[in-house]
């Protein structure tokens, strides 16, 4: 059945010639029909895994744990454990849920500098910046893992490449300084073609850097609230299904149940004031497009880096895999009794919003919901009164932006193709090699550039660069796809630091970004998990 899906039109990578975008919608058009009805024949069948119902078969060790000890030059403010097993969770009515987690401990420093979110037994890392923080990362996993500080500036050894991976039993000893600028982060698996499944199973944590200046006064507390959304699909026993085919890796995992900090129909309790609200889309592929049920405009006041210099309000906020957002959400004049919807709105992003088009709003339908339907997210039920809220700063941050005219390439950008096609992706016509390093991949250190990461294929790429935040310069629409653009053009943040940039089908996104302290390898991919683990990955060189 798999066999009879046709991808000939795709784009025709590694040899430069792109296919005209409408071809290649017509041909995902087919292969989304066949994928279809490969769903339904395969829903009760032996082509999707259920997670447990055969165990994962160990990996053998690559005995590339590198940093096994601590260093006794390294003296923590905070000294953390942090270890990846499987655990269960009753997360639906009838049988506990096998998963994958983080749990840990603090051993040294701030006792809250590890918790879990309430209700939740997702962890928190919680640090102020220029803390030295020591991690002991142990791996009780069935198979190679490692762990990624994601959106961190971060020495090599301490980024989490899958060439650290350690192999079940070992531990990894990261020792870092925190640079990064206030706001939040995550962290989750990124050993080599298996960081879908390690995070679709439920390993993910946040990071959050904390203010320096409370002069903002920002809601914090118990009025400081995390989102974190996902997507998963159970089979009949509450199991996790995860997809273990090359057409659904390529098209993106998705499911039809979304989960907020790990559970299912999250109603928010809160007061009736104001909120200071992080989210993170740690879906493996699905892309948000979040808006409050009523219309009512969402105000955003922070991005994947930190604080926005202004709040912008905005219809809905597009929020594609590993982006962060973080909302002003005042209800100091509701009632207690009052609720709010936080949807998913419809959306076509291309060859994504075309299969959104065939299947109903449902949440609970037999297929997993696919990417770009309608959904309900999470609600906000307002239950006390509380003090008056604090005004919104007009001002949030000031940010040194770096200019264009500092790029060493400002009028040649150096050009990421993403191409997709005969099932396979790739960047610029390559896949993922543990250690290579193609001669257009190396920056010089202390550089600023321009990248452009330019979209010939069919679906929207969520672009991620490791080591830095990043600033978007310039969008450059496909010819033909205004339809595509205008469903999500109103609810990009684009405003703020990036680490993570949505580049829709046939797009030409242009960012800038400087290369400082950190000389060596780290490495640039699409964060649609099921992408990264097929490759559409790849080393850069900062060179001394
Ligand atoms: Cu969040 Cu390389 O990843
Ligand atoms: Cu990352
Ligand atoms: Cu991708």
């Amino acid at each position: 059945m798999l066999r009879s899906v046709r991808v000939r039109a795709l784009a025709d990578f590694g040899r430069g010639s792109a296919p005209a975008i409408e071809e290649v919608f017509a041909a995902m058009n087919e292969t989304t029909c066949n994928r279809r009805r490969f769903i339904g024949l395969a829903a009760g069948g032996a082509a999707l895994t259920a997670f447990g119902a055969r165990g994962a078969p160990s990996i053998s060790s690559s005995g590339k744990s590198l940093s096994p000890e601590p260093s006794a030059a390294f003296d923590p403010d905070v000294e953390l454990e942090l270890t990846a097993a499987q655990s269960t969770a009753q997360l639906l009515p009838g049988a506990p849920t096998r998963l994958w987690q983080f749990t840990g401990k603090v051993l040294k420093g701030d006792p809250q500098a590890l918790t879990t979110l309430p209700g939740s037994s997702l962890p928190v890392i919680r640090v102020r910046q220029r803390q030295r923080l020591r991690i002991f990362f142990r791996n009780e996993l069935p198979e190679e893992s490692i762990v990624h500080w994601h959106g961190l500036h971060i020495v090599q050894k301490m980024d989490g490449h899958p060439m650290y991976a350690i192999a079940p039993g070992q531990r990894y000893v990261y020792e870092f300084v925190v640079a990064n600028r206030a706001g939040m982060y995550w962290f989750h698996p990124h050993p080599h073609g298996r960081t879908g499944g390690q995070v679709y199973r439920g390993l993910v944590g946040l990071f959050i850097v904390e203010d320096d200046d409370a002069q903002l006064g920002l809601p914090t507390g118990e009025f400081e609230l995390a989102w974190v959304l996902q997507d998963r699909r159970f089979d009949a026993a509450n199991q996790l299904v995860y997809a273990n085919n090359r057409m659904d890796l390529m098209m993106g995992v998705t499911g039809d149940r979304i989960l907020v900090n790990g559970r299912p129909d999250h109603v928010e309790r809160v007061a009736a004031t104001a909120y200071r609200v992080r989210l993170l889309n740690a879906s493996n592929s699905r892309l948000y497009k979040l808006a409050w049920g009523d219309g009512r405009p969402l105000t955003v006041i922070g991005a994947d880096g930190g604080l926005l210099e202004r709040p912008i309000d905005k219809p809905y906020v597009m929020l594609a895999p590993a982006e962060r957002v973080e909302l002003w959400l005042d209800l100091s004049r509701e009632k207690p009794g009052a609720e709010r919807v936080l949807r998913s709105l419809p959306f076509s992003g291309g060859m994504m919003g075309m299969m959104g088009s065939g299947m109903g709003p449902g949440m609970r339908g037999s297929g997993a919901l696919a990417n770009g339907a309608a959904f309900d997210v999470l609600s906000v039920r307002v239950d006390r009164v509380a003090a008056a809220a604090r005004a919104l700063p007009s001002r949030l941050s000031s940010i040194p932006w770096p200019r264009i005219e500092e790029a060493a390439n400002r009028n040649a950008p150096r050009v990421i193709r993403l191409e997709m096609g005969r099932g396979r992706v790739a960047l610029n016509g390559r896949t993922f090699d543990m250690t290579a390093v193609a001669h257009d991949e190396i920056v010089k250190l202390g550089t600023t550039e321009v990248w452009e990461f330019s979209n010939a294929g069919p679906m929207s790429h969520p672009m991620h660069v490791h080591n830095l935040q990043f600033r978007v310069i310039e969008r450059l629409p496909g010819r033909g796809l205004a339809s595509v653009y205008d469903t999500m053009r109103a609810g990009l943040v684009d405003e703020g630091w990036k680490d993570v940039v949505i580049v829709m089908p046939g797009e030409r996104v242009r960012v800038l970004m400087r290369f400082t302290d950190h000389a060596g390898l780290y490495l640039y991919h699409c964060h649609i998990l099921e992408h990264e683990d097929l490759g559409m990955m790849r080393n850069y060189r900062v060179q001394p």
